[in-house]
């Protein structure tokens, strides 16, 4: 007998093909237009600055960025200095419709992962609001996407995620770790080389008002 799967945290959210290929095709193209202006680029990790498998840039006012330096949020893309271009309207339009929070996310973070790319088991603890979710958009080749719960040693669970699905970490998930244990290729048309995106909206800073972070409420 398989041991039963651990049952992710309250406010996990799947939305299986929640994206119709039009739709993935036009943000695609968005997408396109995004790395054009602000180039796909390798971070390295704080401290061992050990380069990471997948490649990024962001969008929107704010971006993710990683160096030996640490992590955090900037204006600016570290390679080029220029600004992040900004969010596609229709990624604005799905946080509306999904977030349930309300103000617009300030970053988008554009993962691109080649065949053999991962990512290890994290938080995403470098905003300084949690009581918005993170809303994610897989495009391209299907993932084994691992979920467990606030602390490493959790018990997760996995799921595949295919391009157009929508996944939504918030609430008690918000703190989750979360990572991307595989890509299986070839198992999407959408992205003509192969490879997956993985887009992450993101609210960083503070609203007042918002609904208070359950985390802290308790
Ligand atoms: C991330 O946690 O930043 C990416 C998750 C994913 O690629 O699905
Ligand atoms: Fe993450």
């Amino acid at each position: 007998m398989t041991a039963p799967s651990a049952s992710p945290p309250d406010g996990f959210r799947v939305v299986p093909g929640r994206l119709d290929r039009a739709t993935q095709e036009a943000l695609r193209d968005a997408i396109r237009a995004v790395v054009a202006a602000a180039p796909l680029y390798r971070p390295t990790m704080p401290r061992t600055g050990k380069p990471f498998s997948v490649r990024m840039t962001n969008c929107g006012s704010l971006g993710w960025v990683s160096d030996q330096a640490g992590y955090r949020y900037q204006p600016s893309h570290p390679v080029t200095g220029a600004p992040w271009p900004p969010i596609p309207p229709v990624l604005l339009e799905l946080w509306q419709e999904l977030a349930d929070y309300p103000a617009p996310p300030e970053a988008c973070l554009v993962n691109f992962y080649e065949p053999d790319a991962r990512m290890g088991l994290h938080q995403d603890l470098d905003e300084a609001e949690f009581g918005a979710p993170v809303l994610s958009v897989s495009l391209g080749d299907t993932c084994l996407f691992r979920i467990g719960g606030a602390k490493r040693g959790d018990p997760t669970r996995s799921l595949r995620l295919a391009s157009g699905d929508v996944v939504l970490l918030g609430g008690a998930s918000r703190l989750a770790f979360h990572g991307v244990d595989r890509i299986y290729p070839s198992t999407s048309t959408l992205l003509s080389q192969g490879g997956r995106i993985n887009l992450t909206l993101r609210r960083v800073s503070k609203v007042i008002g918002a609904i208070p972070d359950p985390a802290i409420v308790g």
